[in-house]
C-alpha cells in the first residue's frame, strides 16, 4: 500500500535476472519507477550459472530465475509462467502438424543455448528422458541470436515463449506442436534466506508478485 511505500522513495535496487526475464522486467521497472523516480536500479541480465555465482557472492537484492539452485539457502516466490516452446522457421516441414511425436526431433539440426543456461538444462533433461538426440549444429549464448539463426535456416530450437514477440517475429518464426511441449516452468523471485531486504527491495518484490497475479 502507499503508506508502506513511504520509506521506499529513495535508494538502490540491485537485480540479477535470467536472459528471458529481460522481456518482462524492464517494463515492470518502468511502471514501478514512475511512482519512485528517485530509485537507482542496477539490472544484470545473465544466465543461470552466472546468477548462481552472484548469489554465492551476495551481490544483489533480488534474483529472478526459473531453476533455483538447490544448494543455496534461498527464499523463492513463483510469480509468472515461463513455458519453453519449440521454435522453427515458418517454412519448416513440420509446421501445421499437431501432436508431433517428440521422436520427430531426432537428428533435426538444433541450435542450443550455452552450457550454464537453464533453458539448455531443461531441454536436455526432456531430451534425455525421451531418448531424443538432436543434431546440435550451433551453440549460442543469446536467445535473440538463436531466433536470428532459426530465421536464417540453421535449425530449430527450444526457447522461452517470452522471447517470441506478439507480431510473430515478422512472420519468420513459428512454434511446433510437439508432444511434451510446452515445458511448463515459471519464474521465481528469490533472495538469500536471512538477508534483510531493504524497503525498496521489499516493495519491488511485492510489486512483482502482484503483477504476476494479474497476468
Ligand atoms: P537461461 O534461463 O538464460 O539460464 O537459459 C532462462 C530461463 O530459464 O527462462
Amino acid at each position: 500500500t502507499i503508506a508502506d511505500l513511504k520509506g521506499a522513495k529513495q535508494g538502490r535496487l540491485s537485480l540479477s535476472v535470467v536472459t528471458t526475464a529481460k522481456y518482462v522486467i524492464p517494463r515492470l521497472l518502468g511502471s514501478f519507477c514512475q511512482n519512485y523516480p528517485a530509485i537507482d536500479i542496477a539490472l544484470q541480465v545473465i544466465n543461470h550459472q552466472q546468477i548462481t555465482q552472484r548469489m554465492l557472492e551476495n551481490k544483489d537484492d533480488l534474483y529472478i530465475l526459473s531453476l533455483p539452485p538447490e544448494d543455496i539457502d534461498l527464499c523463492t516466490k513463483p510469480f509468472l509462467d515461463n513455458p519453453l516452446v519449440v521454435v522453427a522457421p515458418c517454412n519448416h516441414p513440420l509446421v501445421g502438424q499437431t501432436q508431433i511425436p517428440i521422436e520427430a526431433l531426432n537428428n533435426e539440426p538444433f541450435i542450443m543455448r550455452e552450457s550454464g543456461s537453464g533453458t539448455r538444462r531443461a531441454v536436455q533433461k526432456l531430451f534425455d528422458k525421451s531418448k531424443v538426440s538432436v543434431r546440435v549444429r550451433l551453440e549460442l549464448g543469446s536467445n535473440e541470436a538463436i531466433k536470428q539463426a532459426i530465421a536464417g535456416g540453421l535449425g530449430i530450437s527450444v526457447l522461452s515463449k517470452h522471447t517470441l514477440n506478439s507480431y510473430g517475429d515478422r512472420g519468420e518464426l513459428t512454434t511446433l506442436d510437439v508432444v511434451g511441449f510446452p515445458i511448463q516452468r515459471c519464474w521465481y523471485a528469490a533472495y538469500l534466506n536471512g538477508k534483510q531486504l531493504s524497503v525498496v527491495a521489499q516493495t519491488f518484490l511485492e510489486y512483482l508478485l502482484e503483477s504476476g497475479k494479474s497476468n
